[in-house]
């Protein structure tokens, strides 16, 4: 920025601080006006402080994962560790710290922890542009040991709680979903029994009819506890890696003749494709069987619309080794491109009353995502719309 620019900049953001006054103003410009207007150079004596941190304690500081930030009593910028500047830009020595951290909690615990010498917590959140948040502790140090050259000093840690806090909503969000999706049948089942109960306690054909909901929707809860179980089993194995040897080809042979009668009533031609070597892999035979049943039966309820669905098994090379890839083909109406990163999500449905109807869970291909990942597989997912879906695993081959 040349100077001749720099000048009306600087004349406007002064006319504007008089029309707006000045906080309204600096509310207004940013940064820019803060420094314009605000900024006071650092004094001298406060900036010597920096060389009060020692080089030994700027490297442990810079080696936290937390965002670290030495700040004189007055909040002015000391020193920032590499996580902080990182994180957050840039701490220029002298300046405040309200400069780079325009956060009003955290600016308040400083000036607090300033004033009163005792330690404050700050906790925030941002939301673009992304969700972030962040708790910082707060608390008064003295640099320059206990000589006459110490000085009060304040020192910022941040952690950044994203990760937790995500991990937190999802936690609570699968118990709604799972209590939710439980209730709905449990408050069908307790109606109809006050029913059976009261006033169509002798009526013999509504009585069969209601107990016909009954067991339908006992089924429901069944299928979603045993889907609830499977996918806390498989959770609970995910860092064990199977041990068996077994061959992919096989099993999706079985699978795919357990699934025929379902093919067949669902008027869906399912076809095979499946090189005649075995596939041997490291794997936990009953997941496998629950992958490639999800898969397959997926393929023929959402998909049998097309008439046909191809499974096929294959190896290839990848990297060092042999995968054995496994692929589900059918030729539905397909997926939109937004719904498809959110497919192994727990309880995510396209259409929810459709996945109800087919008697669905919405935990199928989270089971799936899991299976492939204790096998240190890869799911992919391709989908065209009114052209059909295919889903493919690649799991790596048994070296010997
Ligand atoms: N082959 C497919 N074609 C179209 N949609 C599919 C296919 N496979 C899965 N889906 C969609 O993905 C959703 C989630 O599948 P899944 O986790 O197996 O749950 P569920 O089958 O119990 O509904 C299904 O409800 C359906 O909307
Ligand atoms: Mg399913």
């Amino acid at each position: 920025m040349n100077g001749s620019f720099l000048l009306p900049v600087m004349a406007s953001l002064l006319a504007l601080a008089g029309c707006l006054g000045v906080p309204e103003a600096l509310w207004v410009l940013g940064p820019a006006a803060l420094l314009a207007l605000t900024a006071a150079p650092a004094r001298a004596e406060e900036m010597d402080l920096r060389s009060a941190l020692s080089p030994d304690a700027e490297a442990v500081l810079d080696a936290s994962p937390d965002a670290c930030i030495v700040l004189t009593k007055d909040g002015l910028v000391l020193w920032a560790n590499t996580a902080a500047r990182d994180q957050f830009g840039l701490f220029a020595a002298g300046n405040p710290f309200s400069f780079t951290m325009r956060v009003p909690e955290l600016i308040r615990a400083v000036e607090l922890v300033g004033r009163t010498g005792r330690s404050e917590r700050a906790r925030w959140s941002e939301k673009v542009p992304t969700s972030l948040w962040f708790e910082a502790y707060i608390a008064p140090c003295r640099l320059g040991g206990g000589g006459p050259d110490a000085h009060e000093a304040t020192i910022v840690f941040v952690r950044d709680l994203t990760e937790q806090q995500r991990l937190h909503r999802m936690r609570e969000d699968f118990v709604a979903n799972a209590s939710h999706e439980l209730r709905t049948p449990l408050a069908a089942l307790t109606g109809f029994i006050e029913t059976l109960q009261g006033p169509a306690k002798d009526d013999a054909k509504a009585r069969e009819q209601f107990l016909g909901i009954m067991q339908t929707q006992a089924e429901r809860m069944k299928r979603l506890t045993d889907a609830l179980l499977s996918l806390s089993r498989i959770e609970m194995r995910a860092h064990v890696r199977p041990s068996d040897l077994v061959d992919a080809s096989s099993t999706v042979r079985a699978v795919v003749e357990l699934a025929r009668p379902q093919a067949n009533e669902a008027d869906v031609a399912l076809e095979l494709n499946i090189v005649d070597e075995p596939l041997r892999i490291r794997g936990d035979a009953d997941e496998l069987v629950q992958l490639f049943d999800n898969l397959i039966e997926n393929a023929i309820k959402y998909g049998g619309d097309g008439g046909r669905v191809i499974v096929s098994a294959a190896c290839e090379p990848s990297g060092s080794g042999m995968m054995a890839v496994i692929s589900v083909q059918d030729f539905g109406r397909g997926i939109a491109p937004e719904h498809v990163p959110r497919l192994t999500e727990r309880f995510y449905r396209v259409d929810v009353e459709a996945s109800r109807a087919k008697q669905g869970t919405g935990l199928g291909l989270a089971i799936v995502k899991h299976i492939v990942a204790r096998h240190r597989g890869r799911l992919n997912v391709r989908s065209e719309l009114g052209a059909g879906t295919t889903f493919t695993v690649r799991i790596p081959m048994d070296q010997a």
